[in-house]
């Protein structure tokens, strides 16, 4: 592998090269469109014939991305600064992601805030923001999010004696129409929060439209990018969310969350912080000493999403066409997966919105989705059941805690995993 190893390599005295293009050995150079080949051989994990399905609940890693956690843990590392190498390999890093996570998202890299998970981000987020509302203000919240998008909020508004607004989707369609939020705002409502993808139907509402509603009431929109971030181009400034969310473990980085906050917005807020920590944004938003390996691990992600194909332009530029091809890969296959599944008796799709990730949520008529589940695990095919954590959602498709079997999709998937799935469940379902 060619990423340049601390033993090979001897320490600089300037900045070391932490992360560069050379990241992708598995990768030829050139010209090259989505060789789907040439990423599953970056994939240890793949070796060992599993079919990975289960990408909504987080990817598998490639070996670039392991080797970036190892190797910024292995160089020479302390808190950040200027004054010794350690130090400023810790500042490299945390600058790098930042920078990559703005190319990611298309935000500016001081709206990037790094944490745990995305659901801690959210519940510290809720907190800080909840500290200006007043009895009587609202909150809307969805039943198609994850509930990382919900409870904080309604934990938040409880305490501030808020109110909360539900706004629903129509499980015959699996549509959340812009209509059904407008519905439910007010002069009163002080924060929207909205998935951009489903995670357990694959459901994409029309964000641009909520955000401007949004912010014609008033309100700030708080966007659940966690599953959208997978399969599309995000494109922060553009969207019109004052908040985007995303979690770099879906995305072929290791387990970590992070939100960008639009500048003016984040400069309005004042979190809990401990009187000695530093009061920039967007530091002020990051409680304690950032997780550097992760960070490293994370810029080393979007470079290799960057790197699925080869184009011209800034790293911003190759991303969103890497991005747009992957897309198409994806839809290729959720449409072979969906061509197999309606030959098959008894077998509904829960997922049908027109604008979908490919992520399916399948039932089987008068049998346990978690009893298909264990029969494809025990032939190699990962494709857990449940409700993932999409409470409401499960609940309001009738599902409860059941919920369904989820099939979605990652860059490593491939057409022939597709036909050993169908012709699995062909056999179990008749
Ligand atoms: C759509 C969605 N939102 C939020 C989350 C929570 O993310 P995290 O694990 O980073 O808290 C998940 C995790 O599965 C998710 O799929």
């Amino acid at each position: 592998m060619g990423y340049d190893r601390p033993d090979d390599h001897p320490y600089p005295d300037d900045l070391a090269p932490l992360l560069a293009d050379h990241v992708f050995p598995a990768l030829p150079a050139g010209s090259r469109a989505f060789d789907v080949d040439a990423i599953r051989g970056c994939f240890p994990a793949l070796s060992n014939g599993t079919a990975y399905f289960d990408g909504p609940g987080g990817s598998q890693t490639p070996t670039v991305v392991a080797d970036a956690i190892r190797d910024a843990l292995l160089r020479p590392l302390s808190n950040r600064g200027n004054t010794t190498i350690a130090a400023r390999n810790a500042e490299e890093i945390v600058v790098q992601c930042r920078l990559a996570l703005g190319d990611l998202l298309n935000a500016d890299p001081d709206e990037v805030i790094f944490g745990r998970s995305m659901t801690a981000l959210t519940f510290d987020l809720a907190r800080t923001l909840s500290a200006q509302w007043r009895a009587g203000d609202e909150i809307v919240v969805t039943r198609l999010d994850h509930d990382a998008n919900v409870r904080p909020w309604v934990i938040a508004a409880a305490a501030a004696g808020a109110i909360v607004r539900w706004v629903d989707f129509d499980p015959a369609t699996s549509e959340l129409p812009v209509q059904n939020v407008e519905a439910q705002l007010s002069a009163r409502t002080r924060v929207v929060a909205v998935t951009a993808a489903s995670n357990l139907i694959g459901t994409m509402p029309d964000v641009r439209a909520i955000a401007a509603l949004t912010h014609a009431a008033g309100a700030l929109l708080y966007v659940d990018g966690v599953h959208y971030t997978a399969h599309h181009a995000v494109n922060f400034r553009n969207l019109g969310a004052d908040f985007f969310g995303c979690s770099p473990y879906k995305f072929l980085g290791p387990h970590c969350g992070v939100v960008v906050g639009k500048r003016d917005v984040l400069a309005e807020l004042r979190p809990d912080k401990l009187l000695p920590a530093t009061d920039r944004v967007p530091e002020r938003f990051e409680h304690g000493t950032l997780p550097y390996e992760l960070m490293a691990g994370t810029t080393a992600a979007v470079d290799f999403l960057t790197a699925m194909t080869s184009s011209a332009g800034t790293r911003r530029d190759r991303l969103v066409a890497s991005m747009s091809a992957l897309g198409h890969h994806e839809d290729t296959l959720r449409q072979r997966i969906e061509a197999g599944l309606h030959q098959l008796p008894g077998v509904t799709i829960h997922s049908r919105a027109r604008q979908r990730t490919p992520t399916l949520l399948i039932t089987f008529a008068g049998r346990d989705a978690a009893e298909i589940s264990a029969v494809l695990a025990q032939n190699g095919i990962n494709a857990p059941a449940g409700s993932f954590y999409a409470y409401e959602a499960s609940r309001r498709l009738g599902l409860g805690e059941a919920g369904g079997v989820r099939v979605g999709l990652a860059p490593y998937n491939i057409a022939d995993e597709v036909d050993r799935l169908i012709r699995l469940l062909a056999e179990n379902v008749r």
